[in-house]
């Protein structure tokens, strides 16, 4: 019989350091307010990086999840590291992690590159190496220092107003006493709407990796098409959703618990009345996160277990869209 595989705990680690809107406001050149952040995204604060890198964070979350397990390191076989804000270009955020966790011991090590959908891939991608029994124990990690790399000038705005730093991390091993576990993924890609969301420079894709007038030009900065994410957002969340419900023989009233990605609270909410999702059901955590991109979904996880609203074997819906564009579901047992 093939092995389920569920979380067995989960952990989270924000700098201490909270910005929050008021904050933003008092930087001249940002042109920004509390009042237009509030009212388009939700956020009223999001935390920042003082020291700390991603690997640290990813660090500190994973003894927590660890720790919540009810297990060592030593039980770990295999890492999984999704950040789309690596330490360095290379090596991947995965060895870094290996290294402070895990000294002299060599232990596996892979780094997702999905923007908001990473920790959804890097899950599905666990859950898969368990069932195959290839590995009995993954760390799954998102952590993202954004803070170090936005444009806090007006042309930067959009972008910058909604980003955070921060680390998530989940244990994922095998279920037991008849726990159902993982049921099921959607993942998608459609890369013809990569420039909508996209960190151009540096790349190696032109002569130049990085030129002088780039920089300039503040081409090394996140640029988004706002509107067009948003549009594509909801209506691919919707849909992957129901996709993983009919993959696994579930309804929308099956479900006990939604966890979306936290890019905007609009988005969230608009997703969830199109997917006639009670409010109650839902937790946000980018009111006071902001998007922390790939760390966002267990940093989620962390706070329904603080708020009492996940509970042993309920059904939570797990759901995604970030650039890529990238989109993704997974559906499990608590
Ligand atoms: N402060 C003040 N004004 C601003 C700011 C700001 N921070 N940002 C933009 N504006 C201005 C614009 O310049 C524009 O001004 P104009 O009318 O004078 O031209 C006006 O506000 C409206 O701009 P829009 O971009 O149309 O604003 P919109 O209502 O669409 O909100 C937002 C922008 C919040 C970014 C929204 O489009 C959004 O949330 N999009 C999706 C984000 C998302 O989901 N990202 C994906 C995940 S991230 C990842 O994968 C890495």
């Amino acid at each position: 019989m093939t092995q389920s595989s569920r979380i067995l705990g989960v952990g989270k680690y924000l700098p201490s350091r909270a910005v929050p809107n008021t904050e933003l406001e008092q930087l001249k050149a940002l042109e920004t307010t509390d009042e237009w952040i509030q009212q388009r995204t939700g956020i009223k604060s999001r935390h920042y990086v003082g020291e700390e890198s991603g690997t640290d964070m990813a660090f500190e979350a994973s003894k927590e999840a660890l720790a919540n397990a009810g297990l060592s390191v030593d039980d770990i076989d295999f890492i999984i590291f999704a950040t789309l804000s690596p330490d360095h270009y290379f090596p991947g955020n995965g060895c870094f992690l290996q290294d402070k966790l895990f000294g002299d011991r060599p232990v596996g090590a892979l780094d997702v590159r999905n923007q908001c959908t990473g920790f959804l891939y890097s899950l599905a991608m666990a859950d898969s190496l368990i069932k195959s029994a290839q590995y009995r124990h993954i760390l799954v990690v998102g952590a993202e220092v954004h803070s170090r790399g936005l444009d806090f000038t007006k042309d930067g705005r959009s972008v910058t107003v909604l980003f955070g730093d921060g680390a998530g991390a989940a244990v994922v091993g095998p279920a037991t006493d008849n726990h159902a576990g993982i049921l099921g993924h959607a993942m998608y890609s459609q890369g013809k709407h990569a420039d909508a969301l996209w960190l151009e420079y540096p790349c190696n894709a032109y002569d130049f990796y990085i030129s002088k007038e780039d920089l300039d030009a503040g081409r090394q900065y996140p640029k988004m098409n706002g509107p067009t994410v948003f549009k594509h957002a909801t209506r691919r969340m919707v849909q992957v959703s129901k996709e993983v419900l009919n993959k696994t023989g579930k309804t929308v009233d099956d479900i006990d618990v939604v966890l979306f990605h936290q890019a905007n609270l609009r988005i969230n909410q608009m997703t969830a009345s199109m997917l006639k999702i009670p409010e109650e059901k839902m937790v946000n955590t980018i009111q006071w996160t902001g998007n922390t991109t790939a760390a966002t979904i267990p940093i989620c996880m962390c706070e329904a277990l603080r708020q009492g609203k996940m509970k042993e074997n309920d059904l939570v819906l797990l759901c995604g869209f970030g650039a890529g564009f990238t989109w993704a579901a997974s559906l499990l047992h608590w």
